[in-house]
């Protein structure tokens, strides 16, 4: 008997095949009881010879044969009584973990719903801070502007240093802010687009000319195509924006004398259907290994580990692209992005036409 295996074991197939195997016997048993008795009673004719009955010996067969059958019965009984005791434990089991599992659920949700809260609770805290440092910050950048530009009395050799820095790291500060702002608009669904018909090639135009002076502090070039493209019904400054995020990427991440490259057109209709405007900014700096390619898109992704030591521009949060793919799906468009580290890494983004 297969009982001292573990209840999870399929003992119960094994205890069947047993049973029956033993009914089988017992059967087996009765049918030879029932000859011989049959036998002895006359009620069948005798096979034998009439001079070979022997009275004596026929009695102590059946005798025998009883007994083998009541050994067997009683195995047969035990076994019923173990099957009986393992389905009992089976059901035991089986009822403990469903119990388990619904404990288990009630947990993951009670879980799910304080997330939930806590997620709120950081928004509104984010919304918060943001709204209460944007203020003050903006008034600070005002002044500090009209300092440096002297108009509060010259500013001493010494000064021109230490007065640079506070004036970079307030406006760093002011830019995180309105960065944490956009997220909790976009979170929030508070963003509010100002849509107009577009040209997504005038864009690309503005972008390529206010940041080729920051690619040329890093010795690098900033190549643009232009081609036909549909036109879009977008919010200007937000499509500006993100491909802002995506060429000042390009210029920090991008290798320092490299190329990158802006180009516009209409996306091929093999490949996309229905009519799409679309924007590439490739650059060949050491790019994205496949693995973090959907982590960069996450709210402060710091991928990687010589962010801090990247020139071009000030430094990040890591904001950029997370708020770009918001506002791109907001104007229900996609952005993508490829890389062969070490060659070229190039992000799209594609936009409905009209
Ligand atoms: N052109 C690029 N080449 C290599 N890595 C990039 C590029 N653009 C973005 N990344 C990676 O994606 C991360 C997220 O980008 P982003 O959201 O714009 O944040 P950040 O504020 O760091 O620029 C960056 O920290 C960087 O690791
Ligand atoms: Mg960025």
């Amino acid at each position: 008997m297969s009982s001292h295996k573990t209840p999870d074991e399929p003992v119960t197939a094994d205890l069947e095949r047993e049973v029956r195997e033993l009914r089988a016997a017992l059967k087996a048993s009765q049918d030879e009881l029932r000859e011989v008795r049959s036998t002895a009673t006359g009620s069948k004719p005798i096979p034998m010879p009439k001079e070979s009955i022997d009275t004596a010996r026929m009695e102590q067969t059946i005798a025998e044969r009883s007994r083998e059958v009541r050994v067997k019965q009683e195995a047969l009984e035990q076994a019923n009584s173990e099957l009986r005791d393992l389905t009992e434990n089976l059901d035991k089991i089986v009822r403990r973990r469903t119990q388990a599992l619904v404990e288990s659920e009630e947990q993951l949700r009670r879980s799910n719903d304080e997330l939930k809260r806590l997620n709120q609770m950081k928004r509104e805290f984010v919304s918060i801070a943001a709204h209460e440092l944007r203020t003050p910050l903006t008034s600070m950048v005002g002044y500090l502007e009209l300092m440096a530009e002297g108009r509060f009395g010259v500013i001493g050799e010494k000064m021109q240093r230490p007065m640079m820095s506070v004036r970079r790291n307030a406006q760093r500060l002011r830019r995180l802010v309105e960065e944490m702002l956009d997220v909790s608009r976009i979170e929030g669904d508070h963003m509010v687009l100002k849509r107009t018909r577009c040209d997504l090639r005038e864009l690309g135009a503005a972008v390529v000319q206010e940041l080729l002076p920051l690619a040329e502090t890093k010795g690098q070039r900033i190549v643009s195509d232009l081609q036909g493209c549909p036109e879009i019904d977008a919010d200007a400054d937000k499509i500006h924006q993100v491909i802002c995020n995506l060429v000042s990427n390009a210029i920090r991440y991008g290798a320092s004398g490299g190329t990158i490259e802006v180009r516009v057109d209409r996306a091929p209709s093999e490949k996309y259907s229905g009519s799409w405007s679309r924007v590439r900014v490739c650059d060949d700096g050491p790019g994205i290994e496949t693995e973090n390619l959907d982590a960069i898109f996450e709210p402060f992704s710091d991928i990687n580990p010589a962010k801090h030591h990247t020139s071009g521009g000030p430094a990040a949060a890591g904001l950029g692209l997370y708020i770009a793919r918001g506002l791109v799906e907001l104007h229900e468009g996609i952005i993508t992005v490829k890389s062969e580290p070490g060659v070229h890494t190039e992000f799209a983004v594609l936009l409905p036409g009209i």
